[in-house]
């Protein structure tokens, strides 16, 4: 069988620990070929370590040695990449968000579109075994039509103190557009993507702008921190179904956590754990599940779908419309707590 020739564009934390450790996982279907980081001395590091043949400092001449490229830069330069590789007839899967802005994510779909090569988003949350389940459960109807859904994906004070997660020009927002996106993409993907109308949402620095704050993940400057740390959102879709959504890097709670429940018509369900309940028997009725695979498996499922995509063997589980329906809302959210008004949606 060929073999998938795959690059790395941004050769940084996510790439190393995630997308290369899960490509060498599936030799047998996929080679990499090549790396690519404006950091040259970092592309030749990964290189080296991982027997990488070819290094590039420009991302363009990287197009001709590969079949598939994954894109692992900071969000600023997603659509401009991705819009490159796909013009050169080469597949992309691109890190989260899938851009900053909806303007950027129409140009890649148009791109992918034209020239017929695959576009996805790293939005792996979606293959961690709670999900894979939850999204069989709903679909068996073992909830019935979803009403209410509560997502919560909190972290207390867990700024990330490296990269540029905290620089607004690069990453176009904070714990939202970084952590957030993940439950929110989740959620949109349980639902099976119901058409929001109507967004509120509220964005927070304060904590992370005060000096001399305890902080676990390392340390910021928080005269530059011009990102968002917390965020709470209420989201309406046009079935009449309601979302209430929060996020945080620094809140002041007990410990972190990420939840997110479904509350439908005949029953409802927990992600994380988890958990269904429902009335049976006469009587309320929890079931739970045992789950033996590590998260870690999903960096490798999510490359797995891709690569076998590519190869013309599955269809791509993180399509990118769906990817840009998860940035339409975060620039809803956005500007609802900008003009402190709901952002109505087409
Ligand atoms: N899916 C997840 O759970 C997850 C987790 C962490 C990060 N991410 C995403 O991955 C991306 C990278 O994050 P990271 O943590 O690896 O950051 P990082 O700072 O560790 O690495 C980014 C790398 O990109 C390089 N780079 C910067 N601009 C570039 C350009 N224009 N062209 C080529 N290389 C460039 C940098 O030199 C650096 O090596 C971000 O989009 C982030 O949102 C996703």
């Amino acid at each position: 069988m060929t073999r998938l020739k795959m690059g790395v564009i941004g050769a940084g934390g996510i790439a190393q620990g995630r997308h290369i450790p899960s490509f060498l996982k599936l030799k047998e279907k996929v080679v990499l070929t090549a790396v690519q980081d404006l950091n040259l001395e970092r592309a030749e590091e990964v290189a080296k370590t991982h027997d990488i043949p070819y290094v590039f400092e420009d991302y363009n001449e990287m197009f001709e040695r590969v079949d598939a490229v994954t894109i692992c830069t900071p969000n600023k330069f997603h659509a401009e990449i991705s819009i490159a590789a796909l013009n050169a007839g080469v597949h992309v899967l691109c890190e989260k968000p899938m851009a900053i802005t909806t303007e950027e994510c129409e140009a890649m779909m148009e791109a992918a579109e034209k020239n017929d090569r695959l576009l996805s988003i790293a939005y792996h949350y979606r293959y961690t075994p709670e999900a894979q389940l939850a999204k069989k459960a709903i679909f068996n109807n073992e909830i019935g039509d979803p009403l209410v859904t509560r997502v919560q994906a909190m972290r207390r004070r867990k700024v990330p103190g490296w990269g540029v997660f905290t620089n607004k020009d690069l990453q176009g927002g904070g714990s939202l557009i970084d952590f957030g996106c993940h439950l929110l993409d989740l959620a949109l993907w349980l639902l099976d993507d119901p058409k929001p109308v109507e967004v509120m949402g509220r964005t927070y620095d304060r904590l992370s702008k005060t000096p001399g704050q305890v902080n676990d993940w390392g340390t910021f400057d928080h005269d530059t921190f011009n990102v968002d740390d917390h965020v709470t959102s209420y989201i309406t879709f046009e079935n009449g179904e309601s979302l209430q959504f929060e996020c945080s890097w620094a809140a002041n709670i007990k410990e972190d956590h990420t939840t997110l429940t479904i509350s439908g018509v005949d029953g409802g369900i927990s992600v994380y754990p988890f958990e269904l309940y429902q009335a049976k028997y006469g009587t309320l009725f929890d079931s739970t599940a045992k789950m033996n695979e590590e998260e870690s498996q999903a960096g490798l499922k999510q490359a797995e779908n891709f690569v076998n995509s590519c190869l013309g063997n599955e269809e791509l589980i993180v399509q990118p419309e769906q990817a840009l329906k998860v940035t339409k809302l975060m620039e809803a959210i956005y500007e609802s707590s900008e003009t402190g008004t709901s952002v109505k949606l087409k």
